[in-house]
């Protein structure tokens, strides 16, 4: 008997809250013109979608592992993902901004057991970010992230830093262990 009465009531709420648009075909006649602006009027607005298609992008990784040298070093790569445009110096290792805005970057390295891995994300000569493991006898991936405002002309990448212990990362020829991403998130506008 309740249930009963319940359907009836949701029947009933359904028919009276419902407003029951006019039948329209896809062959009926387009509406006329006041009639399609009362019609959009009474239609919330669609969010406006925008999509970048000029957005410099960076991937880059490194087959070969690597045990720093010097105290300061850049850390190289050899194969490219996607360099778009050509914005990152392979021979320097360095991103080179040429679109002024806001960037995001991330590094992926895989430490090397018993060795220290000790490396920052640089902007210019500025540490902005690091990634460090101490040594240790298991060996795993490690990774960072960071946000940066950046002007034309200055310059991101990664550096290794060498103490008194090893530094080394780990790759090899079969899987890409390091890699360094990084991309446009919004241009400065004027
Ligand atoms: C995209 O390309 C247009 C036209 O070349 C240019 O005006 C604009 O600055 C570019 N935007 C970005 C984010 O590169
Ligand atoms: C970073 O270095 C580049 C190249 O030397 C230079 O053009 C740019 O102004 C520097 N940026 C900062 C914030 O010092």
């Amino acid at each position: 008997m309740f249930g009963s009465l319940l359907l009836a009531c949701l029947f009933l709420h359904l028919v009276v809250s419902v407003p029951q648009p006019a039948c329209r075909r896809c062959c009926d006649h387009l509406p006329a013109p006041d009639e399609a602006a009362t019609l959009s009027e009474s239609m919330p607005a669609m969010p406006e979608v925008r999509t970048y298609i000029n957005m410099t992008i960076l991937k880059v990784g490194r087959r070969k592992s690597l045990h720093s040298i010097d105290n300061y070093q850049a850390l190289i790569f050899d194969t490219i993902f996607v360099n778009s445009p050509e914005h990152f110096d392979m021979f320097a290792g360095k991103y080179r901004c040429q679109i002024p805005g806001i960037y995001f970057f991330n590094v992926n390295i895989h430490t090397w057991n018993f060795k220290e891995t000790y490396l920052h994300i640089m902007q210019n000569d500025s540490e902005k970010a690091i990634v460090y493991a101490q040594p240790s006898d298991r060996s795993i991936m490690q990774s960072q992230s960071v946000m940066l405002p950046l002007q034309e002309g200055d310059e991101v990448w990664v550096r290794l830093y060498k103490r008194e212990r090893e530094n080394a990362i780990y790759s090899d020829d079969v899987d890409i262990y390091i890699t360094f991403n990084g991309y446009l998130i919004k241009a400065e506008t004027e």
